[in-house]
């Protein structure tokens, strides 16, 4: 059972992919954040002046053309063009320019303002290592999902160690880069809870389209709790299987890459797996997250993301990648 989450089946029961779409998970048109509200109605306000425009230059070429003379020589006369091809436009546009600066700069108020622990994510070969901070100053590692409280402004910072990626959570604000050797800061406010999808925006090589991952907003208190539960190490095997599972992950050498704490390994190559199993989606929402995606994932995954940095492992039988798939899908 995955945890703390309002609608926890949605995005396992969505086709990953085209369908999530259509579902209204990553439209910027459907805002559930402060700044992507903003977004919004600057988009509504500048697309509503654009229609008006429109039609204003449809009426005046109609004048022109079918008009009677008097009309005609009204259109054509030089205070009409002063004022409509000049005047208007200098106003329109001028008002526009300011408005959408307004809304940048709400960002960066929104920055100074918010107070309390942050998130770091770091785009990766194409994955997303996302770093949150508790109250009390420590750091907890996770991968490929976003939570975030409803109603509390946070601050994102946002970096990179390989090539240029963009951050971009349609639902909860604008899109912003990342760049190496750079953290840039975006602040975001969930206004209300539930799932959403965000998407690497920025073309970072071949499996660039394969890098995304859903964001989950919480209620204050079920992200206060969720990031009790994540701070924590690996829970132990509960089955045999899963114990076994465990066995193979180590004889592997699965922890050279991977970390899944309270365990011996500790790799930081790969995505941290301490609770993998509790998230909504596996290789950076490219597969739903359950025990067969893990083992096609642990087989074949140059064939569903060719050229990511994981070797296929096709050299386990069936019973060991079962067995794998089950101690992963077990760490919630
Ligand atoms: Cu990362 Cu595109």
């Amino acid at each position: 059972m995955k945890q703390g989450t309002r609608i926890p089946a949605l995005a396992k029961l969505l086709p990953f992919g085209a369908l999530a779409g259509c579902a209204g998970a990553q439209s910027a048109l459907q805002p559930t954040g402060a700044e992507a509200s903003d977004i919004g109605t600057l988009f509504w306000t500048v697309t509503g002046i654009s229609i008006l425009t429109f039609l204003l230059v449809l009426t005046f070429m109609a004048g022109a053309l079918k008009g009677s003379p008097g009309l005609r020589r009204r259109i054509s006369d030089q205070r009409t063009i002063v004022a409509c091809g000049i005047v208007l436009p200098v106003f329109v546009l001028t008002g526009l320019l300011t408005y959408g600066l307004l809304v940048m700069e709400a960002g960066s108020t929104r920055s100074a303002s918010a107070e309390g622990p942050g998130i770091t994510i770091v785009g990766k070969r194409w994955w997303w290592r996302v770093v949150y901070e508790t109250p009390d100053g420590r750091e907890v590692v996770s991968a490929n999902e976003l939570r975030l409280p409803v109603g509390r402004p946070v601050a994102i910072r946002l970096e990179t160690e390989d090539v240029i990626h963009s951050f971009w959570a349609p639902q909860l604000g604008g899109k912003l880069d990342m760049i190496p050797g750079r953290t840039n800061v975006l602040t975001v406010e969930a206004t209300e809870a539930g799932i959403s999808r965000a998407q690497c925006a920025e073309y970072c090589g071949g499996a660039h389209a394969m890098m995304a991952m859903f964001v989950v907003a919480l209620p204050p208190d079920g992200y206060d709790a969720w990031l009790a539960a994540e701070a924590q190490p690996a829970a132990s095997p509960v089955s045999a299987l899963a114990a076994k599972g465990e066995a193979i992950f180590a004889e592997y050498g699965c922890g050279a890459c991977h970390t899944v704490r309270g365990t011996g390994a500790a790799g930081i190559v790969g995505p941290d797996l301490t609770h993998v199993g509790a998230r909504h989606s596996l290789a950076a929402a490219t597969l739903a997250n359950d025990h067969d995606a893990f083992v096609r994932w642990i087989a074949q995954n140059q064939h569903i993301k060719p050229g990511n940095l994981m070797p296929p492992f096709d050299m386990l039988t069936p019973e060991e990648l079962a067995a794998l798939g089950t101690y992963l899908d077990g760490l919630e």
